[in-house]
């Protein structure tokens, strides 16, 4: 019975100082694209003696807070890396429990999604997941394309060099067959080949989990993000962590090379 009454009294606390921290926020300096790197699933469940797999189900719930929250304060791009091109090199088992929870949680939350007026996207090569996830993927991209509210992009089987060289060969052929002066190929013009095109470059990455890397995400997107690291593993990623992440991003000087 007391340890019921302090889990109310606890919650209740951090309500208060998520509220406290969300009053801060100033909603006409948002970040206009977010992109995070959800890390440290598999040592948050060891820590806890769980299997790898078990922080990936604890992963998702904190997925769900924070699109809420990126819904609730009205940021236009939502960018989340769930699955990069090196992650293959897990075992087996891992892999194919990451890719059953892709097609779980679409079928669970695709509803909600679309109600919240979400538009989903997913960046990467798709092609190599297997066929029920490409078929849900497929299916909560068409369901919410004419969604307006928060764009949504769900990185799979993504790597940023990939997405380079991609759109390199692309351009490449459009010089070779007399499209394209390679004069005209320009920054603006490369970025229209990205899986982002039309879309702003992130203004803020968050990674949690303590590592301070960018794991092959966003390579040429990122040129100017500004990054917030924190020790906190994803699954544990809250609403009050959240708010930290864009305070600390309002508060920084961006410069751009400039003085
Ligand atoms: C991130 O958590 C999820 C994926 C990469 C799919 P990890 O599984 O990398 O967790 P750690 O970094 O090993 O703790
Ligand atoms: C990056 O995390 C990829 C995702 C979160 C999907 P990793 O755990 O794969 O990256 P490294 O191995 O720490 O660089
Ligand atoms: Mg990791």
């Amino acid at each position: 019975m007391r340890k019921f009454w302090t889990g109310v009294f606890q919650n209740r606390k951090r309500k208060v100082l998520e509220q406290k921290l969300l009053a801060q926020v100033d909603r006409t300096k948002l970040p206009r694209h977010l992109a995070i790197i959800m890390d440290g699933n598999g040592r948050w469940a060891q820590k806890r003696g769980l299997p790898r797999t078990a922080g990936h189900r604890y992963g998702v719930e904190a997925l769900r807070k924070v699109i809420e929250a990126s819904v609730e304060l009205g940021i236009p791009v939502l960018t989340v890396y769930a699955f990069s091109t090196e992650n293959w090199k897990r075992p087996k088992e891992e892999v194919s429990v990451l890719m059953d929870l892709i097609v779980e949680y679409l079928q669970k939350e695709l509803d909600e999604l679309h109600q919240q007026n979400i538009k989903i996207r997913t960046i990467g090569s798709i092609k190599e997941l297997p066929f029920n996830a490409r078929e849900e993927l497929a299916k909560a991209e068409k369901t919410t394309a004419q969604n307006s509210g928060l764009k949504l992009n769900v990185a799979l089987n993504y790597g940023g060099r990939m997405e380079i060289l991609e759109a390199a060969r692309t351009v490449a052929r459009q010089v070779e067959t007399g499209v394209l002066q390679s004069s005209e190929i320009t920054e603006e013009l490369f970025s229209s080949y990205l899986f982002t095109a039309g879309q702003p470059d992130p203004d803020l990455l968050i990674r949690p989990s303590g590592e301070y890397r960018i794991s092959n995400f966003l390579l040429w997107q990122l040129a100017y993000a500004e990054l917030y690291f924190t020790d906190i593993y994803w699954p544990d990623f809250s609403k009050e962590e959240f708010y930290r992440a864009i305070l600390d991003f309002q508060g920084r000087n961006r410069r751009y090379g400039g003085v």
